[in-house]
Formats: C-alpha cells, structure tokens, sequence
C-alpha cells in the first residue's frame, strides 16, 4: 500500500518510536532505547525516578514490580534493595526491550516477563511494591490498567505512577498554525496524551490512598532544536502530509536560527503519585 496514511494513523517512521503496543512490530529497539535513554538522562526524570522509589521504599525480601519496564533501569534499582530473598521483576511486552534490558542488567538479579499492564501475571495480592512509568500514556484503557496493578498489590503494598501531561508541551518559536497541526497530529497518535492530569484519580477510583504527589518539568537543551522529538515530529508530519514541505522547511530553519542565538524553547511536565493499598478493616 502506498501514499498518505490517515489523519489518525502515525507515519511508519513515527511507528518506530511510538510505544504502543499496536506499533510493537514496526518498532525500532535501537531508537526506542536511545529515545529512553536520552529521558532518564533529564534532571527532571532523575529527580521523578528517586521521588518514587523513596516513597515505595523496597525492602529486603519483598517483591517489587515495573510495569512498561522498558531497558530496565529501575528494576535494577529494585533488586539492589529487595535482595537477596525478594524479586525484582519487569513486566514488558516488548520482546526486543526485553532483550535489551537483560543485556544491560549484567547479571543482576532480575526478572523481564512478558505481559501488559492490563493483564498482569500475578497472582492477587502477591505484589508489595509496584512502579509504572511514562506507560499509561501509552495504554488504550488506563483505568483498567490501574484496577489491575491494585488487584495484584497486597494489603499494605505501596504504588507509584509517573507520566506526562503533553498539554504542557511548550515549544518556541514556531508558526501557532502550523504547530497546532503538527502537535495534533503528534498526539493522535498517542493513546492517552494527558496522562500526567489523571494519575491521581485513577488510583482514587481503583480504592488506592494517594500519599504523595510531585511533578517535574524536562527543559530541552539547545541542541534539541535540530535533533530527537522535534525533527521526529516534523519529519513524521511532513510524511503525513499535514505541513507542507516548504512549512517543514521553514519549522525546520527557525529552530535552528533560534538555537545559534540560544533562544530555542522546549519544555514538558511530567507528573508523579504515590499511593497505598489500605489494610482491611
Ligand atoms: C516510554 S517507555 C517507558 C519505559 C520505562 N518505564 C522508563 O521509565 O524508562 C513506555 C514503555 O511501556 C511499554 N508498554 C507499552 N504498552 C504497554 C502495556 N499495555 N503494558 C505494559 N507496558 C507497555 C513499552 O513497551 C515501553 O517499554
């Protein structure tokens, strides 16, 4: 099949870098990890990650759980604290992730099971810690997601969701026109793109007790202006038909003219809440 894909269907190359699970064969490890690295290396991702496992506190014996555990890193961060009698386990569905993380965790002792956040391989209850993040932005059905990771905690087990809001994308300079296509069409792609907002109701309504909230904002440094998220977003909407190439190009140019005299903007909140499972009473 050739030609323009639907208003509603991301080009192939923007498949390659999208986390859905729908996208997972067009996948291209190599971006994804690169995408995931060049994340965890924001402060703003450093500080989310560190908040989190403060508040889940893993200790030696318990099990621990990411759900979208992607390369691994925080499982790892899991096992140093909950061995040597405890798991440390990521739940991934991404079998080239998987492969990736397994590489990367050197032989520390970790989990990579398949499985989804919809339908966790647990047993009910049988998880104290659980962690899930930049993932429900990704899930058709977050609600369900979350009821899941609550049917698997135990009674006391402790949670915490991290994800972006991606109305709090700012992006400057650029033609208001022509960024409004390009974020639209950026965020048909995407199953739940105001995740960051919802986190907390969704562990109100799944019967969890929120006991903690944080938030993070990512600023792009100037080099961002010609590489990563945005030539992603220009070149998939320029593939996409819906800029022109001489808007691309222009799109394009004014970056970069603003990164050489440092003026480039690019910012984007992600939010964090943590929650407990109450004991029965
Ligand atoms: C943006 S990455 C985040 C990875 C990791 N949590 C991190 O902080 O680096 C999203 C991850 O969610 C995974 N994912 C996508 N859909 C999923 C689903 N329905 N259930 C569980 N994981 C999913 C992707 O394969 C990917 O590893």
């Amino acid at each position: 099949m050739t030609g323009t894909p639907a208003a509603d269907e991301p080009a192939i190359d923007a498949r390659r870098g999208n986390f859905r699970l729908k996208h997972v064969a067009e996948q291209n490890i190599e971006r994804q990890a690169s995408i995931l690295d060049e994340m965890a290396a924001q402060p703003a991702v450093r500080t989310l990650k560190a908040w989190a496992l403060a508040e889940l506190a893993p200790a030696a014996g318990e099990t621990a759980v990411d759900v979208g555990s992607g390369t691994g890193e925080d499982v790892v961060a899991f096992a140093e604290r909950v061995r040597p009698d405890g798991r440390a386990v990521g739940v991934e569905p991404s079998p080239g992730l998987r492969d990736e993380a397994v590489r990367r965790a050197a032989g520390a002792p970790v989990e990579y099971v398949d499985g989804r956040a919809e339908g966790l391989p647990f047993d009910d209850e049988s998880v104290d810690v659980l962690r899930c993040e930049r993932v429900l932005q990704h899930v058709d059905n977050p609600a369900a997601a979350v009821r899941e990771m609550a049917r698997v905690l135990r009674p006391g087990g402790r949670i915490a969701l991290i994800d972006t809001d991606w109305a709090t994308a700012i992006l400057h300079p650029a033609d208001p026109d022509v960024l409004r296509r390009m974020v639209d069409y950026f965020l048909s792609g995407s199953a739940n793109p105001f995740s960051g907002r919802q986190l907390r109701g969704l562990l109100a309504d799944a019967g969890l007790e929120i006991t903690g909230e944080t938030a993070g904002t990512t600023i792009e440094p100037q080099e961002g202006a010609r590489q990563g998220f945005v030539s992603m977003m220009q070149l998939s909407s320029a593939e996409a038909g819906v800029i022109t190439p001489a808007e691309a190009d222009a799109f394009a140019k004014g970056l970069a003219e603003a990164a050489d005299r440092g003026a480039f903007h690019l910012s984007l909140t992600m939010y964090a809440v943590s929650a407990v499972k109450p004991r029965a009473v």
